[in-house]
Formats: C-alpha cells, structure tokens, sequence
C-alpha cells in the first residue's frame, strides 16, 4: 500500500492529509494560521509535525512514496522556491528545499501553485473529469487559477502561467498586495467584499465571505449590493478568460464558490456581453466539486505524478 503527504500553504490555514491512490483521502490534519509576517521555520515546523503524527499511525506495510504541498503564491518550477505570496508576505522562500529537509523522509518534496494544483484536482478527480479544456479559478484571500489546455496544466515557462487574480480588470482600482492596481483579486477578494459589505475585519477568510453570502440570501441589500459588486469584476475577468482560452468549463473553487454562487447573474451578463458568441458557446460555469480538499488533492497529484515519473528516486 503507497501513499503521498500533500500539504497547504494558505493565507489562513495550514493543512497536511495522507493521501492514497485514487485520491482517497486516509487521514488528514488542519490548523488556522494567524496573518502576520511568515515565518518559513514555522510553517515547515507545524507540516512536520502534521507529517510525524499522521505517519506514525499509519501500519507497517505502507509506504509514502512522494510528498507535495500547495502553496498561495509564485512558485518556481524548477526547484519549488516561492517567488511571491502576496497575501502571505512571502518572497523568495526555498520552501521546498526546506520542506525536503525537515520531513525526512529521503524524498524530495515538491511545491506547486495552489490554484494550478486546485486544476489538476478537479481534472483529474473532480467536476472537470470529463474536460480537455477548463479554467480553474481558485478564492483563497488572494485569487488565483489553473488553466488546462488540451488535458495539460498550462504552467508557463517558469511555472507560474495562469496567475489570473493580477489580471487588471479596473486600470484605476483599487490596490492590489502584489503592487499593481486593479487586479481581479483586488476587485473580487475578500477584502474587497467585506469592504463594500462593511464588514472588513468581522470575519476573516471564506467564514467572512460566507456570512456575507447568508446575509445577502437573508435579504441584507447591503451585502447584495457588495456581491452584485465583486460579481461584475469577477464576470468581467471571467469573460476575458473565456475569450483567451475558449475553455469547456470555467470552475469556481475555495471561497470564489460562494462569491460566484452569490453572484451568478452578474457574471453571466458579463460572459454575455464580454465574449465572442464563439469563444461563450461552449461554456459552462459550475462550481468546484472537491471543495476545500482541491488544493490538498492537487498536491497528491503532483506527488504521485513524480513517482511515476521517476520511479527509481522514490
Ligand atoms: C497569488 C496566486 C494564488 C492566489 C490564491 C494570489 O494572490 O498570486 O499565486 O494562486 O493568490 O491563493
Ligand atoms: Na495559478
Ligand atoms: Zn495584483
């Protein structure tokens, strides 16, 4: 019996599971990240100790043949080196040579995307299955997404191609953590919402966006007109998304699931009026099927696919 660590690296949480083939989920581990500067001894500290505890209830006739993690940010393709977090305040963090260390385990770890893994998850496993051709877009704190073209994860010459949430949808909007202005996650995050919901600093991360959803289905025309809000710059983006990559299906995951799901209408006018009726024909918008469990699939893919990839390092 085999299985891969996948871990994640989020703005709010750190997770860590045992994942075994077929994406079952064995066992799995959880706890809330304060925000605040980032502390990289830290964070591998608390997934090591996930990685210990999980691994020693685990029966002598399993093995772990890969690990991965999932991060919010940037991540160089060559050697899992975060570039940029810009939710997180990390830059240039060798987070997976320094998972590698730490863990022990005489593999080496890898380090992806989270939204890019967040893709390969729901393509593999999730509401994609079926498709050759699909946006993944992923609401952490920031916004991210993972295209998938002709069945391959479009990662760009470094491994940080699909970088959607700093895609500018609003020249003079409103700042953005990464430095730029306007950015689809500047315009549709959860700052933005809790801000137009007034309501910045109650809740944080996808419990914020979520109350602000409920009130909004309450009849809080205060949190609809927020959504309707955010909705049109996510429709907006989305549109520019649909045109670019002519996608099967445009998947709405993390906390953009209940933001989408608030706002539904205000991102289909957007498609409708924003695409070439070629590129929206064949468009359809679902919602992630996976969940809050996309990004750790995603890095159990990614561990299992270098396994197999190099069957004699592991
Ligand atoms: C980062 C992306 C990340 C996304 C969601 C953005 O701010 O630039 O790399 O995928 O947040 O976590
Ligand atoms: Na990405
Ligand atoms: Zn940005």
């Amino acid at each position: 019996r085999v299985y891969v660590l996948a871990f994640e690296v989020g703005v709010d949480r750190l997770a860590a599971a045992r994942i075994g083939l077929g994406g079952v989920i064995l066992d799995r581990r959880e706890i809330v990240r304060e925000r605040g500067p980032f502390d990289m001894g830290q964070v591998v500290g608390t997934l090591a100790g996930f990685a210990r505890q999980m691994r020693r209830r685990t029966r002598d006739d399993t093995v772990c043949v890969g690990a991965a993690a999932a991060f919010c940010g940037a991540v160089r393709k060559s050697d899992g080196l975060v570039r940029s977090g810009p939710n997180i305040g990390a830059e240039e963090v060798p987070l997976a040579e320094e998972l590698s260390r730490r863990l022990q385990l005489g593999l080496p770890v890898s380090v992806g995307n989270d939204a890019n893994l967040g893709a390969l998850a729901e393509h593999t496993r999730g509401v994609g299955m079926d498709c050759r051709d699909l946006v993944y877009l992923h609401g952490d704190v920031g916004i991210g997404g993972g295209v998938i073209v002709n069945g391959q994860l479009l990662g760009g010459h470094g491994g940080y191609g699909g970088e959607v949430g700093h895609m500018i949808v609003n020249p003079d909007g409103r700042p953005c953590g990464c430095g730029s202005r306007g950015c689809l996650e500047a315009e549709v995050g959860e700052r933005a919402l809790m801000e137009h919901a007034g309501r910045y600093g109650e809740g944080r991360g996808r419990d914020g966006v979520r109350d602000v959803v409920d009130a909004a289905d309450r009849g809080d025309v205060v949190a609809q007109g927020a959504l309707q809000r955010v909705g049109g710059w996510l429709g907006l983006g989305v549109a520019n998304l649909v045109n670019i990559f002519n996608p099967e299906m445009v998947i709405f995951g993390g906390m953009l699931r209940e933001i989408y799901l608030g706002s539904a209408a205000q991102v289909r006018s957007r498609i409708a009026t924003g695409t070439l009726a070629a590129t929206r024909e064949h468009v359809r918008l679902r919602t992630s099927t996976l969940g809050d469990d996309a990004t750790l699939m995603g890095a159990a893919e990614m561990a299992f696919a270098r396994v197999l990839a190099d069957p004699l390092e592991a």
